[in-house]
């Protein structure tokens, strides 16, 4: 008797100890991919089936979702696969989701500001966040689509229709703005492109993405203001210089995917509780008038676990935030008068 204890507990401890080295030792996360056909859902789609932290895989869209699913699903990766097409699949799509990716939406063409796609957009994200809010209410949005100053606070006002609203799980993704800044900057200062920090703060759109560059680590002295100045304007139009690159073909894609992929891996992360997991993302913020605002974000087992301040800024910096504050506040109540009036 006493000796089948021994042996059942030490089969006990040794499930464990085998559990907690295999490669699949992390716990079971879902992440949904909504739009997973288009420009940016593709890649994305196929750098979260390269990430070990996933264990399944479901790929939303309106069309063409089956053929995305089954070719991704052939990497011999850890995530199960599934692809969802229209919207009566969306409900099981989401179903049981931690994480939900929304890159969904039509992009930019030249000429165009990302506001220019707040008609078709905004209906969008309404739609998805409705079903979200039925079907998921606790997994942490990640939001791509554009225009995402104001989709963010849309998001907001469903799930606060609804009844589900966590402001500590609705994130603006504005990594590409930090993935941007630190390949400028890296290239301007001729630091090494991967030991590069840099917070960009304030909002995903024009002069309201502001990068700041007196924090950035590793420092470096080589800058003059004049490059400082340069370097702000190439982040704020880096999806512009894409844009204009892609000459009507639509706006970034493939950096996009792999910023939004860091954005869901840090998420992922903090949920499975590793500390100190701090990214940039635009949430529900008090560090200034506004209600929305980007910075330095730490995330944890309930996605946001605090909101960082920004940190000293120079002068060019605090011009910036000033002038950003007009434009971002518009973007805010646009996405809120859609909200309630739709
Ligand atoms: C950009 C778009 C995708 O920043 O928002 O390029």
């Amino acid at each position: 008797m006493r000796s089948s204890m021994f042996r059942s507990a030490q089969t006990a401890l040794r499930s464990r100890v085998s559990r907690s080295f295999s490669s699949e030792s992390s716990p079971d996360r879902k992440v949904a991919v909504l739009g997973a056909a288009g420009g940016i859902g593709q890649p994305l789609a196929l750098l979260m089936k390269l990430n070990p932290l996933v264990s399944k895989l479901a790929l939303y869209d309106i069309a063409g979702t089956p053929g995305v699913a089954a070719d991704v699903s052939h990497i011999n990766t850890r995530s199960e696969v599934a692809g969802y097409m229209g919207e009566d699949q969306l409900g099981q799509a989401l179903e049981g989701s931690d994480v939900v990716i929304i890159p969904a939406g039509v992009p930019r063409k030249p000429g165009m500001t990302r506001d220019d796609l707040f008609n078709i957009n905004a209906g969008i994200v309404k739609s998805l966040c409705t079903a979200i809010a039925k079907y998921c209410p606790n997994a942490l949005v990640n939001m791509i689509s554009n225009p995402v100053n104001s989709t963010v606070p849309i998001a907001a006002e469903i799930f606060k229709k609804a009844g589900t609203y966590d402001e500590k799980k609705l994130f603006g993704v504005t990594t590409l703005d930090v993935v941007r800044a630190k390949t400028f900057y890296a290239g301007k200062a001729n630091v090494p492109v991967n030991e590069i920090n840099v917070p960009v703060v304030g909002g995903h759109a024009g002069i309201t993405i502001l990068p700041l560059f007196s924090q950035a680590m590793p420092k470096s002295n080589a800058l003059s203001d004049e490059d400082i100045k340069a370097l702000t304007k190439r982040t704020q139009e880096g999806g512009t210089e894409v844009v204009e690159a892609k000459a009507g073909k639509g706006s970034a894609t493939l950096s996009m995917a792999y910023a939004g992929a860091v954005f869901a891996n840090a998420c992922l992360k903090g949920l499975n509780g590793v500390p100190d997991i701090v990214e940039c993302s635009y949430v529900q913020s008090s560090i200034t008038e506004l209600p929305f605002f980007a910075s330095k974000v730490r995330l944890g087992k309930n996605g946001v676990e605090e909101v960082l301040g920004l940190g000293s800024l120079s002068d060019y910096e605090k011009e910036g935030l000033e002038k950003l504050i007009p434009d971002l506040k518009a973007s805010i109540e646009k996405g809120i008068k859609f909200a309630k009036e739709n």
